[in-house]
């Protein structure tokens, strides 16, 4: 239609008293009949059948080694899909597969829900493609979500999303368990790396970005997915550091710190949920009926399912004892409002479940509820009418624009921590890259992929390039030497690469994790391992500048060798162009623009947040950190000036409208994350030091100036009372962007 058409066609129905919401009103309602009739054809055997979710290895023959292809037992299948009716299958089957293969899966398994079964409901199939479609060969792997944050930009946050999406259902997979909407503030915990970081809002505003990028406007699309956001609610807080263990959050911080951001996740229309495998206060989050049913389905008003995560009713009964047999554990977590089960291994769940509802043990009415939101994310989904893989899609999987896409999200990601003026490296220079983390894929990528460790240096695609390879390109090789020095677990040969370092201009010394994801990448100890310090300090000995390279999950400490650095160049987990997004930086083709998503501590055990409490910064206390949250210099420099508040004074529900002018200073062009943060003075329950409110990322070139505006409204104000619910309370805030402070009442 051309534009004028639409626009008077627009009018038109505006004059006929139509409005838009009213289509979105049918459209509900008519989902809803349609679940109805499904509902109401269903004997209770599909029903429990649906709220069951069994792993590929279930309905697959054995692998013998992680490169062989995968193939369906067809007779276990037909087991799990006829016998079992189940509603959902989930994961890789072990190792990656390629998308013909994961087309000839999906295809096998719809075929038998939509020709053989009695209903013909589709099988919804869930994946982690938690950083791109990790578990399909050759698909485009982005940095991991720490590293995303670091970003600052919201666009490559949701670009991110949106290809990881288009990939994903290239696959023929509809459903994501991501984004992890965790706050990462336990630097131990070895998920941390999952997570946007330790702060509220700017974890709530990259999950709504990763949200809106995955699932569009139209979740239906051809080329969208449901996400799940997990895992709700408070597991990235473990005490003890180690995944999978309790945590103890009372009322106020879960609600301050750990709920926004699910309820952000919700509002966006995220229509999953995954819960935390361990406890909160003593009770295992599968077995929360408050967390569960009160505070997400009836105070957040989530219409969507909630998934439990990998066996987790079974540790009721098995690890955590609250239930005396494993019936109990099903009850439990059914009535608390779990409603599908990754069992994953076996039929339990639906076996005892069936015996509960049929003892009156679980009332139909619960099991009901559970289909009725199962079936309505199936519907949204557009699996009824898409149940099968589009190969149109295959053509665009892992093409040129998304590799770029990836590159530029790595780029802006990395973060340059310390420059004693070393930095950018003349391309003329002589160097010896070495370490650990310089000639590996697999570290660049992290955890999940391709196996569930992502440990698999020979699963990595030849084609791609590491640290070392990346700076050859760059520079020539005939410029390089490589010497690893360490590896994970010890010398290989350090005094040869020490020997060597004295014949060139600068040593690129990559340090940092080998791959883990979830309980395997537990630690005891967050200092890096002190071979790698050793090896430093060998370096340093030689008097030529050394440029440190990070390539780790969580900030490892590394007090002992920040000193004598002559540069610190944070990469996180930077996904498949890491490699050349780190020379890119190093060889000063990109300006870093990367700031800190979580503090690095300079202790092992100095985990204070940024958002810290007045008594922690009392007396003897201190913010100490190695770097501070939101830290990132830049070749250029940036200056602040003019911040301007609109007014002095607002009313309740009054909103503020605030700027501030960033000019680039220096030298070279740049990007700049532009920070806003407040700090509310007096309050009835103590206030943290600051907290980030808006960010901005810009680009400017050298001598440019922009005027960033930011608007503040009463709910930024707004914190949990006394009483555990959510208040204004009038009084004198501090706007603070960059070293610029400027100060308001609310009336
Ligand atoms: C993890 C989840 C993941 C699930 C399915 C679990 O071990 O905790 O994050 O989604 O496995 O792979």
């Amino acid at each position: 239609m051309e534009k004028k058409y639409l626009i008077l066609f627009v009018v038109m129905l505006f004059v006929s008293g139509f409005k838009f919401s009213d289509v979105n009103k049918s459209k509900n309602e008519d989902l809803e009949k349609n679940i109805d009739k499904i509902l109401s054809s269903m004997t209770i055997e599909e029903k429990v059948g649906q709220m069951t979710q069994v792993t590929l290895e279930v309905v697959s023959k054995e692998r013998k080694s992680e490169s062989d292809e995968l193939v369906l037992d067809i007779g276990k299948l037909k087991d799990a899909i006829l016998k079992y009716k189940v509603g959902s299958i989930l994961n890789t089957g072990g190792a990656a597969n390629s998308i013909e293969s994961w087309h000839n899966i999906i295809t096998t398994i719809q075929d038998i829900a939509l020709k053989e079964s009695r209903l013909k409901i589709p099988v919804l199939y869930g994946i982690d493609a938690i950083h791109g479609a990790n578990f399909t060969i050759g698909a485009t792997l982005f940095p991991q979500a720490i590293a995303m944050s670091a970003t600052r930009n919201k666009d490559i946050v949701f670009k991110g999303g949106e290809i990881t999406a288009f990939e994903t259902r290239a696959s023929g997979i509809p459903w994501n368990f991501n984004p992890v909407l965790g706050m990462g503030r336990e630097p131990l915990w070895p998920r941390l790396w999952e997570t946007y970081g330790e702060d509220v809002y700017l974890t709530t505003e990259m999950g709504r970005a990763y949200v809106k990028g995955q699932q569009g406007n139209d979740i239906g699309a051809k080329d969208k997915v449901a996400t799940c956001i997990k895992h709700y609610l408070g597991y990235s807080v473990p005490k003890n550091g180690n995944d999978r263990t309790p945590a103890w959050i009372p009322e106020r911080m879960m609600r301050e710190i750990f709920l926004p951001s699910f309820q952000a996740g919700v509002e966006e229309g995220s229509m999953t949920v995954m819960v935390n495998s361990s406890e909160i206060n003593g009770i295992p989050v599968h077995a929360d009926h408050y967390l569960l049913t009160e505070l997400l389905k009836d105070e957040l008003n989530f219409k969507g399912f909630i998934v439990s995560d990998w066996e987790d009713i079974k540790r009721l009964h098995t690890r955590d004892r609250v239930a005396e047999t494993p019936e109990q554990a099903v009850k439990m977590a059914v009535m608390a409002g779990l409603d599908m089960s990754m069992v994953p291994y076996d039929y339990s769940f639906y076996e005892i479940l069936l015996k509960l509802v049929d003892d009156g043990e679980v009332p139909v009415s619960r099991i009901d509820d559970a289909v009725r939101r199962i079936l309505r994310v199936k519907l949204m989904v557009g699996l009824f009418e898409n149940p099968y893989p589009n190969k149109e899609l295959v053509q665009k999987f892992a093409c040129n624009e998304f590799t770029q896409a990836n590159l530029d999200a790595a780029r802006e990601a990395i973060t340059l921590l310390k420059n004693n003026s070393k930095l950018p490296l003349k391309k003329n220079s002589k160097v010896l890259v070495t370490g650990p983390t310089s000639n590996l894929m697999r570290v660049l990528n992290g955890g999940w992929t391709f196996n569930w460790q992502g440990d698999n240096e020979s699963l990595y695609p030849a084609e791609k390039f590491t640290i070392l390879e990346a700076v050859q390109n760059k520079i020539g090789k005939d410029n390089v030497l490589f010497y690893e020095g360490v590896d994970f677990s010890g010398d290989v040969n350090s005094s040869a690469a020490v020997d060597a370092a004295s014949s060139v201009d600068a040593v690129i010394l990559c340090l940092g994790e080998s791959n883990y994801s979830e309980s395997p990448g537990n630690i005891t100890d967050l200092a890096l391992d002190v071979r790698q310090i050793e090896y430093a300090k060998k370096l340093y000995k030689t008097g030529i500048p050394v440029i440190l390279v990070l390539i780790e999950g969580r900030p490892r400490v590394i007090n002992p060798i920040v000193e004598d650095a002559s540069a610190i160049v944070m990469g996180y987990l930077p996904g498949m162009e890491g490699g050349i997004a780190i020379s890119d930086v190093l060889f000063g083709d990109v300006n870093p623009s990367g700031k800190l998503p979580f503090t690095y501590p300079k202790f092992v055990n100095g985990n204070t947040t940024y958002d810290y409490k007045p008594i922690e910064f009392f007396d003897v206390n201190k913010y100490d950190p190695q770097f501070p949250f939101g830290f990132g210099l830049s070749y250029t420099s940036f200056s602040y000036s003019d911040l301007k508040l609109e007014k002095t004074e607002i009313e309740q529900n009054e909103n503020l409208k605030i700027s501030v002018k960033v000019t680039n200073s220096g030298s070279v062009d740049g990007k700049e994350a532009v920070e806003l943060y407040l700090t509310d003075i007096y309050g009835s329950v103590t206030r943290p030091n600051k907290q980030l409110k808006r960010f901005e990322k810009i680009e400017l070139k050298t001598g440019e100036s922009k005027v960033v505006e930011f608007s503040l409204n009463t709910h930024d104000l707004s914190f949990i009372g006394r009483d555990n619910k959510r208040i204004t309370e009038a009084g004198e805030f501090i706007v603070s962007v960059s070293d610029l402070k400027k100060n308001f009442f609310l009336k």
